[in-house]
């Protein structure tokens, strides 16, 4: 376990939750949720079901209405060929837990894109793999390329994670890099981890692809989704994932192993998110999409900063050019600004030099956050 360190967006989390404690008013761009409420209908499925005493275990793997539901949203919405017994309901973190536990044995190498999500290298070494990182850059918008990713395949390699729209840099994958990567995961056997978590928070009209509906995938790609940020459910702890039989025996036994099953009124909301209206869903993501327009504007206007205008997720990831690590600058907002950000490196060594802004927040949050820095940077100009 000493390698694993805890993450540091929840480390962030708990020190702004005590400086409000203290009565200190701070900004938060640190947040990796949205700050909207779940869509109504949702809480009241989940309400109802508690009261009526829908309050027992369920099915391992999920109840079947929400199986279906999924099957249902995979096949029209992704083109995912999968039936219900290639679900699994669980919380997406749990989802990519099982995956790469149940799937990476010891010394065998995972590619993880770098920056990444905080806990897809923690995971790898909790199973005994090894983490290898493939670089993407501000340059290139953080495009995870399939040439960077070919040159690190070794006879190692077992697993590759991809994460479109990305947590942190808001990067979505274009398709010619999903099928470039598609075609090396073939030609090598790889095993693709796709965490799609954030498909629904996309804007400027591209689409999201998934990995696994391209020829050949289905059979060697697990794919994890979840009701956290597309329907503002984090605290339900509900996701799911989608695996081919084989890999999805070896899943299942950790899900039975753990924890047993996905609350079970949790999964009467999760089925009215997936089968009731769509629209509050848009109306949120309209929401982001001014903000993204708002704190990337706002960042490229003060010196130092420079920001690209990413096309999904709720992360800006701008790079600084002040003489300071990202653990340095974000404790210097923190302490001058009484703003939190993430360090970029907490997100892989790639990610120093860039600080991690969520814009869950409202867009006078964002305006009154941006004031701050711009005062407390000036300083050290
Ligand atoms: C990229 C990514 N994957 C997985 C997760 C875990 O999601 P959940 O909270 O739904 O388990 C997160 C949460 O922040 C995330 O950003």
């Amino acid at each position: 376990m000493d390698s694993v360190l805890s993450p540091a967006t929840v480390k962030m989390m708990n020190i702004v939750s005590s400086l409000r404690a203290q009565g200190i008013d701070i900004i938060s761009f640190s947040m990796g949720e949205p700050d909207f409420a779940t869509p109504k209908h949702i809480s009241e499925a989940a309400a109802s079901a508690l009261l009526s005493g829908f309050t027992h275990y369920t099915p391992s793997a999920g109840i079947p209405e929400l199986l279906e539901a999924i099957a249902e949203k995979s096949k029209v919405e992704n083109g995912i060929q999968c039936t219900p017994k290639d679900i699994v309901v669980t919380p997406a973190k749990l989802a990519i837990f099982a995956s790469i536990i149940s799937q990476i044995n010891d010394g065998d190498e995972v590619i993880i894109p770098d920056p990444s999500w905080v806990s897809y290298e923690p995971i790898v070494r909790l199973a005994g793999g090894v983490p290898v990182l493939a670089k993407t850059t501000y340059e290139d918008e953080f495009r995870l390329k399939p040439e960077t990713v070919a040159k690190l395949v070794t006879n190692k390699t077992n697993m590759l994670i991809i994460n479109s729209p990305s947590n942190p840099t808001g990067a979505v994958m274009t398709k010619e890099d999903i099928k470039g990567i598609a075609d090396i995961a073939k030609d090598h056997d790889l095993i693709v981890l796709s965490d799609e978590l954030y498909e629904k928070i996309i804007y400027d009209g591209v689409e999201h692809l998934s990995i696994a509906s391209l020829p050949g995938m289905f059979e060697r790609t697990i794919t994890v989704n979840g009701f956290s940020k597309g329907y503002a459910m984090t605290g339900w702890r509900i996701g799911w994932l989608i695996a081919p039989t084989q890999i999805m025996a070896e899943i299942k036994k950790i899900q039975e192993h753990t924890i047993t099953c996905a609350a079970s009124f949790v999964q009467k909301g999760a089925v009215a998110a997936l089968k009731g209206p769509q629209e509050p869903v848009k109306a949120m993501v309209q929401r982001f999409n001014a903000r993204r327009d708002l704190i990337v504007e706002g960042l490229n206007n003060i010196p130092g900063f420079k920001c690209l205008k990413p096309h999904g997720a709720f992360y800006v990831f701008p790079k600084f050019e002040f003489k300071m690590t990202s653990a340095e600058f974000a404790e210097f907002l923190l302490k001058e600004a009484h703003v939190a950000v993430t360090p970029g490196s907490s997100f892989g060594p790639a990610g120093e030099g860039h600080l991690r802004f969520s814009y869950a927040t409202s867009r006078e949050n964002i305006r009154k956050g941006l004031e701050r820095i711009e005062k407390a940077v000036s300083k050290l100009r």
